[in-house]
């Protein structure tokens, strides 16, 4: 079993060498680069993260793997081929896109992430789950990441490959991304392992505001002190990397970045118009039941004088509130 993993990644390896090699040498992967050098990314990027283009073709890679005797069935298997339906032959399963390598923490690579150029769907096509890609114990970028990581004992945590990719550029080492997915247990040990802080830094849209607050929780019950990043709305890292520099990124982004109360302050404002009495009262209730789950006395305290400032609401009335959130609770 364990000889058959090292053969896929033995493939895997060959197959991310001749993705670069399209990316950078030949006339199929002209379009690709440029797109990528527009987006910030150079040569030497590529190359840092291995990053390759799969041209759109049904057998680039099949006749590749076949000429050099690599077993087709295993091939398949391993998620580099996939298998033609009405008569079963193998094909390229990736076919038209810039190819992300994702590594094991040993950095071998165990799989591909494969981006359309420009648009299309789906935007990301992942390998196959399999023994050896298995996304839920993956984080990418962790094995490079990690000495940065243990260093800071900090980690930051992104939604995006491109967002690590920026990150890195502007001087960020520490940041991994999951794999496009809430984070499993497994993937939690992983950073709590290597780091007692943790900055998530998702899009600022719906599903990543909603994911941030998902993991965070989850972080924090496993004990690590939690931080989110503050984004402008709508852009996601990479864009404001772009956009404003590395510079701005660290000093607005993530050096301004919030408790995870501060978050929640944010977050469950969202559909709720707070010159309506009712949403006041019903925001006020929610923020009081998040504040009541918090440990120091000091914090509690900061965080109510906040919303009786922010209400004009007496203290005294919402410190018996809380005492009834906590009579309720038992
Ligand atoms: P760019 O548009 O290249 O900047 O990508 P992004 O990193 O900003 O992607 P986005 O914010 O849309 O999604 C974040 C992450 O979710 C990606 O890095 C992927 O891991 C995952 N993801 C996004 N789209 C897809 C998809 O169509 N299929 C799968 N399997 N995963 C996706
Ligand atoms: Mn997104
Ligand atoms: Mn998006
Ligand atoms: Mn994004
Ligand atoms: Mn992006």
């Amino acid at each position: 079993e364990q000889r058959r993993t090292r053969y896929w990644v033995e493939a895997h390896k060959l197959a991310a060498k001749l993705y670069q090699h399209v990316l950078l040498q030949t006339d199929e992967g002209k379009e690709a680069k440029q797109y990528l050098e527009e987006r910030g990314f150079d040569e030497e990027t590529i190359k840092e993260f291995q990053l390759g283009f799969a041209p759109d073709s049904w057998d680039f890679l099949t006749s590749f793997l076949s000429k050099r005797n690599y077993n087709m069935d295993e091939m398949i298997e391993a998620g580099l081929l996939a298998r033609r339906d009405f008569d079963g032959k193998p094909f390229d399963r990736f076919r038209g896109r810039i190819m992300f390598p994702i590594w094991d923490r040993k950095g071998q690579t165990v799989g591909f992430s494969g981006r359309v150029l420009g648009s299309g769907h789906p935007k990301y096509m992942n390998s196959p789950e399999s023994d050896l890609f298995n996304k839920s114990q993956l984080l990418y970028a962790f094995n490079r990441a990690r000495p940065s990581i243990r260093k800071k004992n900090e980690v930051i945590l992104f939604e995006g490959y491109a967002d690590v990719i920026s990150a890195y550029r502007v001087g960020i080492g520490n940041g991994v991304a999951s794999m496009g997915t809430a984070l499993t247990d497994r993937q939690i040990k992983m950073l709590k392992r290597n780091a007692d802080k943790a900055v998530l830094c998702f899009d600022f849209d719906d599903a990543g505001q909603n994911a941030t607050y998902k993991n965070a929780e989850m972080l924090e019950s496993a004990g690590m002190n939690v931080r989110v990043a503050k984004l402008e709305e709508g852009l996601d890292p990479d864009d404001y990397i772009n956009r404003h520099g590395g510079k701005k990124f660290k000093e607005e982004v993530l050096e301004g970045s919030l408790t995870l109360m501060g978050f929640k302050f944010r977050y469950f404002r969202k559909g709720l118009n707070l010159q309506d009495e009712g949403d006041q009262i019903e925001y006020v209730e929610k923020m009081l039941s998040e504040v009541s789950k918090l440990n120091r006395a000091v914090e509690r305290d900061h965080y109510i004088r906040q919303l009786a400032e922010e209400f004009n609401l007496s203290l005294d009335a919402l410190k018996q509130e809380l005492i009834q959130i906590y009579k309720r609770r038992k």
